[in-house]
C-alpha cells in the first residue's frame, strides 16, 4: 500500500513519521496519508474514501474545501502573502466576532488555541495582578507549559483541601509551574467555592471549557456555571471560557451564548476560520485593554492574524451568520445522535452518546449519563475495536489513546449520516461479537 511506503519514507526524516505528534493513529500504527478532502469526504492515498467525523479535530466546520473559503483565500493569495502587517480584513473580522460572541468587545488574534489560552491567562495575571489559575481535571487548553495539566493520560490524587495534585501532560514541564496550577474535579460546586474562598488573594483566573469535549461531550451543569460565573465576579477572579472547540459549535455565541452565562475573556479556534490557522483572545473592553499597545501586556507575532487566515475566517464567519445554517446542524445531530442511541440498542452494546451541535463523544460501556471527567466509564477494548470497524467501512474516526470528541461538518448532508449511522451500526456488531 501507498501509506505503508509513505510511513516508511516518512520515518527516515519526521520524528515518528510524522509532523506533528496527534497524527499518529494508534490504532493503525501510522499517520493517515490523505490525498483530498471534499465537502464531508476525505480520500487516502491508496483511494479509500472516508465519511469525515474528525474533521481535523473541529476545525473543518465548514467541511473540506468550502468554496466561499476557498475564493477568500485565493483573492488574499491575490493581495500578496502579507505577514505581520493590518488590513481591512481585521477589524471585519473582529467585527464579526464581537457580533456573534457575547462576551467580545475586543478581540486580538493568534495562530492557534494553545497560543490564545497562553495569551488569555497572561492578560488575567496582568489585569488582577495575581499569578494562580484553576482549571478543572479533563479539560484541555492546548500545549503550552502552564496549563498543559491534569487533562487525559491519567487522574492525580484528591487532597484533604479538595483539590487535584497537579502532573504535566508531557515531559520537560517544570515542576515549579505545578505551583501556580490549581486544579479542580469539574462540576463540583461545593469544593469549588471552599477552594475560591480560600485561595481568591493568589487566584487571577478560572479557565474552562463550557462543554468539556475533549472528554467526548461532557456538560456543564447550569447551576454549577452560573455560580462560577458568581463566585468569580464577587472575588475578582477572571472568568476563561476556553471556547476552542465550543465556539460556533452548537450556536453563533459558543457555549456562553448556549448556557446564558458571560466569562470575562473567551478563546477561540478551529470553527472560528473553518480550517485555517487562526484563534482569537476575546473579552470584556476593560481587561482586553491590558494588551499592548494599550496596556503593558505583550501579545503578539509575525504571523498573528495572518491575512490568508483572516481572510479565509471572514468568509467562514459570513457563512455561519447565514439564516438556516444552525438549523441544518441541529437537524444532523439530532439524527445522529439518536441514530447511534438506537443502534446501540439494536445491538446490545452498552453506551451512551451525548452530543452537544456538531461534536460528540460515545462513552461504550457506559450506564449512565457522564457528567465528570475522572476515570471515565469507557471500555477501551470496545471503543478500539468500534473505531477500527468504522475505519474499515470508511467512517473517519481519530484516536489519540483515550476517548475524543468526533463530529461532523455544516458540508454532511442527511444522507452522509445515514451513511454513517449504517457503519456504526455494522461496528458495534462487531463490537457485540468479540467483546
Ligand atoms: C479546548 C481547547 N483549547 C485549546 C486547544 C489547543 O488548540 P490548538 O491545537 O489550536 O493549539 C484545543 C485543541 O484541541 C482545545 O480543544
Amino acid at each position: 500500500m501507498k501509506s505503508d511506503e509513505l510511513f516508511t519514507e516518512a520515518q527516515k526524516y519526521l520524528v515518528g513519521g510524522v509532523g506533528a505528534g496527534g497524527r499518529f493513529h494508534p490504532l493503525l500504527s501510522r499517520p493517515v496519508y490523505f490525498s483530498r478532502g471534499r465537502g464531508s469526504h476525505l480520500w487516502d492515498v491508496d483511494g479509500k474514501r472516508y465519511i469525515d467525523f474528525f474533521t481535523g479535530s473541529g476545525a473543518n466546520f465548514l467541511g473540506h474545501d468550502h468554496p466561499a473559503i476557498r475564493k477568500a483565500i485565493q483573492k488574499a493569495l491575490d493581495i500578496g502573502i502579507i505577514c505581520n502587517g493590518e488590513t481591512e480584513y481585521h477589524a471585519r473580522l473582529a467585527g464579526l466576532v464581537s457580533e456573534a460572541v457575547p462576551c467580545a468587545e475586543k478581540v486580538r488574534f493568534a495562530n492557534s488555541g494553545t497560543e490564545a489560552t497562553m495569551g488569555a491567562i497572561r492578560i488575567a495575571r496582568s489585569f488582577t495582578k495575581k499569578y494562580k489559575i484553576l482549571k478543572f481535571e479533563g479539560h484541555f487548553h492546548g500545549m503550552h507549559d502552564y496549563l498543559w495539566h491534569n487533562c487525559s493520560s491519567g487522574v492525580g490524587e484528591i487532597r484533604e483541601d479538595g483539590t487535584i495534585t497537579p502532573f504535566p501532560e508531557s515531559a520537560g514541564v517544570p515542576e515549579v509551574l505545578a505551583d501556580l496550577v490549581v486544579v479542580l474535579p469539574f462540576n463540583d460546586i461545593n469544593t469549588f467555592a471552599r477552594v475560591v474562598r480560600a485561595g481568591k488573594d493568589e487566584l487571577a483566573a478560572v479557565i474552562m471549557e463550557p462543554v468539556c469535549y475533549n472528554q467526548g461531550c461532557i456538560p456543564s451543569d447550569l447551576g454549577f456555571l452560573r455560580e462560577v460565573r458568581n463566585l468569580c465576579t464577587e472575588h475578582g477572579i477572571v472568568l476563561i471560557f476556553d471556547e476552542v472547540l465550543s465556539g460556533f459549535r452548537m450556536c453563533r455565541g459558543g457555549g456562553q451564548e448556549y448556557y446564558g452565562v458571560t466569562p470575562d475573556l473567551c478563546t477561540l479556534a478551529k470553527a472560528l476560520g473553518g480550517g485555517v490557522p487562526i484563534a482569537a483572545v476575546c473579552g470584556n473592553a476593560e481587561i482586553m485593554s491590558s494588551l499592548n499597545p494599550v496596556g503593558r501586556t505583550v501579545m503578539s507575532g509575525t504571523y498573528s492574524g495572518h491575512l490568508t487566515a483572516v481572510m479565509g475566517a471572514v468568509a467562514c464567519q459570513t457563512e455561519i451568520a447565514k439564516p438556516g445554517f444552525y438549523e441544518h446542524i441541529n437537524v444532523l445531530a439530532d439524527r445522529l445522535y439518536k441514530g447511534i442511541t438506537e443502534a446501540l440498542q439494536v445491538c446490545g452494546v452498552p453506551g451512551i452518546v451525548q452530543g452537544i451541535g456538531a461534536r460528540f463523544g460515545l462513552y461504550l460501556g457506559a450506564t449512565e449519563p457522564v457528567t465528570h471527567c475522572r476515570r471515565l466509564p469507557v471500555n477501551r477494548e470496545m471503543e478500539i475495536r468500534f473505531i477500527k470497524g468504522c475505519l474499515n467501512r470508511g467512517l473517519y474516526l481519530h484516536d489519540y489513546g483515550h476517548t475524543m470528541h468526533h463530529g461532523f461538518s455544516a458540508q454532511h448532508s442527511v444522507a452522509d449520516i445515514d451513511e454513517a449511522l449504517n457503519v456504526t451500526e455494522d461496528a458495534l456488531r462487531d463490537v457485540k461479537a468479540k467483546c
